[in-house]
């Protein structure tokens, strides 16, 4: 099924899905109705999110949760682990012979915000060899928007299950149960969002089409294990990590209607929008979805892509400027190379650069641009992304003490020759 934020319905064996009535007396085949609210119930028809679900058991159907010991570089807002950093710092990948399974193979490197106020994001790294198998995993803190960059992934969720492959993104609403399962090593990165669902952003004077469309959001149809054999269920609430096990599948939903579901999008659908004359737009040119916060245009956490695409702006510098920003950047490689950097940013590696400390192109891409025959370039086999956020984000101690930490990245602004003026 496909569009952003519509309302489907969707059944997976003919006559589950209630008529009419969301609470029927009797649901059709025994199945149970259970009302998921992604937003208050309150909130406004526009941003209002929720979704019924018919299942086998009610999800309220559980042994208590214990703590869980497992993910133990899973971290959550307030980050408060080490001090926050000013410099730029970038990291090279993680090696992705990991043995364990998604869950336990995310070490959060930065993130901003707070879980209890509900506001900020965390940027979780994944490195994972092996299947969750009977685990499944859904954070109470936040949606986990998920970016694969090598391996592709089996995600079950209750509302019905994406294959999802480098290139593409999933995001999962806060609270969906859901599991992965791998094709092989698997690498890649997640945003967790604590703050409003990401969303398309408004386009203004580009009218109404552009960007992410609407129409290449793809959400799963219903699907159900009829299994009884016991499964993991890890949460994450309020930072902490519990688990419980339910003697059968937690994908039971037979049927569901609703605008509040797991989405899947193909990077490669962007219509990406740029300059024909001069200068570049901003970077917000290229976001995908964006989480806003309670300032109209200052967002919690926007997602921005740098895909491939023409450049031919005339009588202009072309890779990205110098630059400041009272926004905070975390950025990540899928495949090939970031037009402002010559080496060192790797696919899987990351970069982050805090609010008001200058970064930009490197020496190299610099000189190169500077000398360049303007004519028409494709920036072709790229694909980068950045979680921009209003918030600072703070790095964990693991991604401080951490060697895939590169010591030298300031020397990227090494060597500018001082300006000369006319004497
Ligand atoms: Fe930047």
């Amino acid at each position: 099924m496909t569009g952003f934020g519509n309302h489907y319905s969707t059944e997976a064996v003919a006559g589950a899905l209630p008529i009419g009535r969301n609470s029927p007396q009797a649901v059709p085949f025994g199945l149970y109705a259970e009302q998921f609210s992604g937003t208050a119930v309150t909130a406004p028809r526009a941003e209002n999110r929720r979704s019924w679900l018919y299942r086998m058991r009610p999800a309220a159907s559980h042994p208590p949760f214990a703590p869980y010991a497992g993910a133990s570089l899973l971290r959550s807002a307030p980050f408060n682990d080490s001090l926050p950093s000013p410099n730029r710092l970038r990291w090279d990948p993680l090696p992705v012979a990991a043995q364990a399974d998604f869950v336990d193979g995310m070490i959060t490197v930065c993130g901003n915000g707070d879980v209890a106020a509900g506001f900020g994001c965390a940027v979780h790294v994944y490195s994972a060899g092996v299947s969750m198998g009977n685990r499944a995993f859904f954070s109470a803190d936040g949606e986990m928007l998920i970016v694969p960059q090598q391996g592709t992934l089996d995600i079950t969720t209750e509302f019905g299950r994406m294959m999802v492959a480098p290139l593409q993104i999933a995001v999962i609403p806060r609270g969906v149960r859901f599991r992965v399962d791998l094709d092989g090593p698997s690498r890649g990165y997640v945003c967790e969002n604590y703050g409003a669902p990401f969303r398309l952003p408004d386009l203004g004077p580009i009218g109404a089409n552009g960007l992410a469309n609407p129409r290449d959001f793809e959400t799963p149809v219903a699907w159900f294990e009829d299994g009884d054999r016991p499964s993991e269920l890890i949460q994450k609430f309020q930072g902490g990590l519990w688990s419980t096990t339910l003697d059968h599948s937690p994908f039971d939903v037979v049927a569901w209607h609703g605008n509040l579901a797991p989405y899947r999008y193909d990077l490669r659908r962007f219509n990406t929008i740029n300059t024909v004359s001069f200068d570049h737009p901003d970077p917000s040119i290229f976001t995908v979805l964006t989480s806003p916060s309670d300032t109209p245009g200052t967002a919690n956490a926007d997602f921005v892509i740098f895909p491939p695409r023409w450049m031919v702006a005339d009588a202009t510098f072309r890779p990205p400027w110098f630059h400041r920003n009272v926004m905070s950047e975390y950025m990540g490689l899928i495949e090939g190379v970031y037009d402002a950097k010559a080496g060192g940013f790797a696919p899987g590696g990351g970069s982050l650069h805090n609010q008001m400390n200058g970064h930009g192109p490197d020496r190299a891409t610099y000189d190169r641009a500077v000398a360049a025959d303007l004519v028409p370039h494709r920036i072709a086999d790229t694909m980068a992304f950045m979680i921009e956020s209003r918030h600072v984000l703070r790095p964990t101690r693991w991604a401080m003490e951490t060697p895939l930490l590169q010591g030298d990245y300031d020397t990227a602004w090494d060597g500018f020759a001082k300006a000369l003026l006319p004497r």
